[in-house]
């Protein structure tokens, strides 16, 4: 007999929820985010890391109601392309507040990011310098400008979320001293404001030493730099901190990482003989992650003698495309049947046309699973809704925050003639 699902992977605030009326009026799939848990988490890290140090990387999922969160608790919040700026900018997000990055912005989005007033730009190559000094002449500003810096160091994740090693697309190498001449440049040009350094060494971190060792990376590029009289005054550490999907999985303190963090920034900078520049930390998933789950139902289960069982749901990668693309694992429960052993090992799997369309590997469920029963995954608010898709032509799920057991749709469900409203027949 297999132990009952582990409740302490739903934020409190989706425990005791009525799936059934959810359900009902929602329809599935459906998104359910505690929206204490989002604003507790942003308040956790506001604590650890000061006020006007958090940024929230909007990429991990974003939408109106997110962005107005966002404001609300104070934080800055990150943007990564003109899709994502436009959506900050309409939700009236205050432009100073907003950091733009992309390893490829174009011309119309630096346009837009420089006309609104971007707080700060990460630059990310020679020729974004180029155009930002061109651009930020034509519209009669300076660009407020990061240069992201690629310390060489591994994150011990997945190799496509890991972005600090010197073979990354991203940033300027610090070996070479391409990284330092890029400061360089921005310092010496009076088109460009040199705000700081950014560097994000990656995603879904459990080892946090990983930063440590990029903080003395950067550290010492900073003294090297200020030898040569130029002065950095920020130093943003990107996000990553891990989340917990599985219920072995660590609990990350976000307490522990800013000591991480600062104590790195303090120590490297003491033993170097620089002022300690100030830091940036741009978390997503560890906000947004374990604030939501989905939920799915169940509409036909299948056994292959010999072979294994195949629990199949209502949605599956146009909703969650992590297990496809990082074979990430999630665990399924039975919000019904929460307390019930679950004896059965399953495959769940979504609805589309590709046998590699799975939600959960090596799932556990009661045994009594049947068709018709809601079925949930905990951890899913990161990286899930964002990276959607109609594949199949699948209508998108909708979203709803919940707050003291009452849900309002914060993304409503995607009709079928949604699907149409691009076709020019
Ligand atoms: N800052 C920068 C510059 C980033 O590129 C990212 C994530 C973050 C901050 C936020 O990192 P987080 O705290 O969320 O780990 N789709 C992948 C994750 C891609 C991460 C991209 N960059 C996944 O589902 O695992």
């Amino acid at each position: 007999m297999d132990a009952a699902f582990d409740v302490s992977l739903v934020p409190p605030g989706l425990r005791r929820l009525d799936f059934d009326a959810l359900a009902a009026e929602h329809g599935t799939p459906l998104f359910v985010y505690d929206e204490d848990a989002l604003r507790s988490k942003m308040r956790e890290y506001v604590a650890a890391f000061g006020p006007d140090a958090v940024t929230y990387a909007g990429k991990a999922f974003l939408c109106t109601a997110m962005v107005q969160l966002v404001g609300e608790e104070g934080l800055h919040l990150d943007v990564a392309t003109g899709g994502e700026l436009h959506v900050a900018l309409r939700a009236g997000f205050p432009a100073a507040r907003i950091v733009f990055h992309g390893n490829n912005k174009g011309d119309a989005e630096l346009l837009a990011a420089l006309r609104a007033g971007v707080g700060r730009i990460v630059a990310d190559s020679h020729d974004e310098l180029d155009r930002l000094e061109r651009l930020g002449a034509d519209v009669g500003v300076v660009p407020r400008v990061l240069v992201r810096v690629t310390p060489g160091v591994e994150a011990h994740t997945h190799e496509f979320i890991e972005t600090g090693t010197e073979a990354s697309k991203f940033g300027f190498t610090v070996s070479g001293g391409v990284a330092r001449d890029a400061v360089q440049r921005v310092a010496a040009s009076a088109g460009l404001d040199l705000v700081g350094l950014h560097c994000h060494i990656g995603s879904q971190i459990y080892v946090l030493d990983s930063y440590a060792r990029a903080v003395e990376v950067l550290v010492t590029l900073v003294r090297e730099l200020a030898d040569r009289g130029v002065t950095v005054g920020e130093l943003n550490l990107g996000g990553g901190l891990g989340a917990r999907y599985l219920a072995e999985d660590p609990v990350l303190d976000v307490a522990e990482y800013a000591q991480v963090l600062q104590g790195a920034v303090r120590e490297v900078s003491a033993g170097a003989g620089i002022a300690e520049p100030r830091i940036m930390v741009e978390p997503g998933r560890s906000i947004v992650a374990p604030a939501a789950l989905t939920l799915y139902r169940v509409g036909t289960i299948k056994q292959i003698p010999g072979i294994g069982t195949y629990v199949a749901v209502d949605g599956g990668m146009s909703d969650n495309p992590r297990p496809v693309l990082y074979g990430a694992g999630y665990e399924a429960y039975l919000p019904a049947r929460l307390d019930a052993p679950r004896d059965l090992e399953c495959t769940i799997v979504g609805k589309h046309c590709e046998q590699g369309d799975i939600v959960v590997q090596g799932a556990r469920l009661p045994a009594d699973v049947a068709v018709g029963d809601l079925l949930a995954t905990p951890a899913t608010g990161a990286y899930g809704y964002s990276m959607a898709s109609n594949y199949n032509k699948v209508p998108r799920p909708a979203v709803v925050f919940v707050r003291g057991g009452v849900a309002r749709t914060v993304i409503r469900r995607e009709t079928l003639d949604d699907l149409l409203r691009l076709d020019q027949p």
